[in-house]
């Protein structure tokens, strides 16, 4: 790999802009119920049933009418704090994984964070009155969403052979992951941080960024279900037991499955070890670099913590994790997805 760093990964065409588009949006959403949340900006209550703050919930109201898909498209799906800066790192480096092998000196991972290479239609792509041409990007595009399967761009869901990767977590895992993540914005803004009570009742009522929670879930689970080909569902648990089973199935769902050549060659071996927490923590990219959000600049450090399995044992009451099975437990029931 002999490019510099500006040039990969490949950038889109140059951005019209649409003000009256946003605008429209704007006006729409900021119409709709509003509740104070884990950040300082209010959640607003999308007409389909989920919240997140103004900018990103009008951004996804903007892709769903410019977006156009193409079949070889690639979507990653998650809620915040279930395993999506981890996910982006395993696809890239999957798919790209001929032009930049994984244990390449010089991967692009050493100077941009998984958000700059997978970017998010909400946060990066349909955000400051832009429509971003996205025709010069090669196949497969990969993009990245937060948003609920019923709220994706209308023309991901009907392209039959477009892709959609989607990580959940365990929801004790979820909250304890996303109420540290707010606490680092709410202290740096001058705000009080959250009691994890507050937390917990927030996350109980929904009122968590793209929640609630199992809502996000289901629908995703209800897709892959109706649709296995088009919608692989991954859980982070899962994932953490056996990585390199994880990049095997990824790798055949998007169409690029390992050869024997490659098996042979330790390169699944490669691709979870470049992506394994401690590597991505130790990288300039992770230490030192910022991703552009429409939200702000927010350290690349910020999307690391302690990525282990189980750590709300460390920070939930037994009566409040008793509390988020119950709702766990009522929620999923029926619908086959194991809890
Ligand atoms: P914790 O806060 O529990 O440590 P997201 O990427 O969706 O924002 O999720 C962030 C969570 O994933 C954090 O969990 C973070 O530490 C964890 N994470 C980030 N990169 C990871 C990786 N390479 N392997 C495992 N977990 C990772």
């Amino acid at each position: 790999m002999s490019s510099s760093v500006g040039t990969y990964p490949p950038q889109q065409g140059h951005a019209e802009t649409d003000q009256e588009l946003y605008q429209r949006f704007t006006n729409l959403v900021s119409s709709w119920p509003c509740f104070s949340s884990f950040f300082a900006s209010q959640l607003y209550r999308h007409e389909n049933g989920w919240h997140a703050s103004l900018a990103p919930m009008v951004g996804t109201m903007v892709a769903d009418a410019c977006f156009t898909v193409r079949p070889s498209d690639i979507v990653v799906a998650t809620l915040p704090k279930s395993g999506t800066t981890w996910i982006k790192a395993l696809l890239y480096s999957t798919v790209h994984r001929r032009e930049y092998p994984a244990d390449s000196s010089d991967h692009p991972f050493n100077s941009l964070g998984p958000h700059e290479c997978i970017k998010f239609f909400e946060y990066q792509l349909y955000t400051q009155n832009m429509i971003p041409d996205l025709n010069d990007l090669p196949d497969p595009r990969l993009f990245a969403t937060h948003v609920p399967f019923v709220s994706l761009p209308r023309s991901v869901v009907l392209a039959s052979s477009c892709k959609i990767v989607y990580v959940c977590r365990d929801p004790k895992d979820h909250l304890i992951s996303l109420w540290s993540f707010a606490n680092k914005f709410r202290i740096k803004e001058g705000l009080e941080p959250l009691s994890i009570e507050a937390a917990a009742d927030f996350f109980c009522d929904g009122l968590t960024p793209f929640g609630p929670y199992w809502d996000h879930v289901l629908g995703y689970w209800r897709a892959h279900l109706a649709h296995p080909e088009q919608v692989l569902f991954f859980r982070y648990e899962e994932m953490s037991r056996d990585p390199a089973a994880h990049v095997r199935r990824l790798a055949e769902f998007v169409g690029h499955p390992f050869s024997m050549e490659e098996e042979e060659d330790g390169v699944v071996d490669a691709i979870v070890k470049l992506c394994s927490f401690d590597h991505m923590t130790g990288l300039e990219a992770t230490k030192d670099g910022k991703t552009e959000l429409v939200i702000g600049a927010v350290d690349n450090s910020s999307f690391f913590r302690r990525g282990v399995v189980a750590d709300w044992k460390n920070h939930l009451s037994p009566e409040m994790a008793k509390k988020i099975d119950a709702i766990t437990e009522a929620k999923f029931r029926g619908s086959g997805f194991p809890v």
